[in-house]
């Protein structure tokens, strides 16, 4: 088979629907296996059947990423069944759906576990086996809420993903002497569940952007690929906007 991610084994959380979905697929038609996790079981299953119908390896896994027990056991079965993890890509991710000051304690709770602890916990049980076989690429879909802010319903969201932003950066000095590449990549307005659960932003957003269109999930998926692959060796501890030009304004 031909590919750019031939006999690579990729992990990827959130990997049932949206981004995580698209990426899942793009790697396998790279030729990577790919082990689709994602909360929601019947959108992971799907996911996985939809590779292995299209000729591609897939296996899937109900994960949630703020389970650490779970992470660990989701990563163990993963060693077992392919014996490597040399792609790491942490997609499980979302915001709250209140503005700051009607929102409470609890809320910043499920938003920080899901898309901070949520990134710290794979990576967590990931980076051992990585480490031993001196090679690996750690991805996070983190966002351009992190890079400018998003008012509104996304402050305690942009802090959260600009922390994933300089998790990935710090991670990515401590482990590159072990051929490890640790980046984020930061979704401008992408077509997803998620936006399309917020028809608003989505009109008010379309006008602001240079490009003058939402990106596809595919776009994603596609930076995702050159980090994954080998095109991008020389590539660590950066935060790759892909957002049709938006945060050059
Ligand atoms: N869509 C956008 O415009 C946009 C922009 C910037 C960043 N992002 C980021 O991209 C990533 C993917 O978002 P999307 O737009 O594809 O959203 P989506 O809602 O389509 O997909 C998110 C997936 O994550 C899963 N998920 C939710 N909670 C989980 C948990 N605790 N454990 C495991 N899986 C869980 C959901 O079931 C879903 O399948 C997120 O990190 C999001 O913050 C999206």
């Amino acid at each position: 088979m031909k590919g750019r991610l031939v006999d690579k084994i990729a992990f990827v959380t959130g990997g049932g629907s949206g981004i995580g979905e698209a990426i899942c697929k793009v790697f396998a038609a790279e030729g990577a296996m790919v082990a689709v996790s994602d909360i929601n079981k019947q959108t992971s299953e799907k996911v996985a059947q939809d590779i292995v119908t299209s000729g591609g390896k897939a296996k899937a896994y109900e994960l949630d990423v703020t389970n650490g027990a779970r992470v660990k056991a989701v990563v163990a079965d993963i060693l077992d069944t392919w014996k490597k993890i040399d792609i790491l890509v942490n997609n499980a991710g979302g915001g709250v759906e209140a503005l700051f000051l009607e929102s409470n304690e609890s809320m910043w709770d499920k938003v920080i576990a899901l898309n901070l602890k949520g990134t710290l916990l794979p990576t967590h049980a990931v980076l051992p086996s990585m480490i031993e076989q001196k090679y690996g690429k750690i991805i996070n879909i983190s966002s351009l809420a992190g890079k400018i802010g998003q008012g509104g319903h996304g402050l305690v969201y942009s802090a959260c993903k600009a922390g994933v932003d300089v998790f990935a950066k710090a991670l990515a000095r401590d482990v590159a002497r072990y051929n490890i590449n640790v980046n984020s990549i930061c979704p401008g307005t992408i077509d997803t569940p998620l936006l399309q659960s917020v028809p608003s932003l989505l009109e008010k957003m379309t006008k602001r952007i240079p490009l003058r269109k939402i990106g596809q999930p595919q776009e994603i998926a596609y930076a995702a690929l050159y980090l994954a692959s080998s095109e991008s060796n020389y590539v660590t501890g950066h935060s790759m906007p892909v957002d049709g030009g938006l945060s050059m304004i």
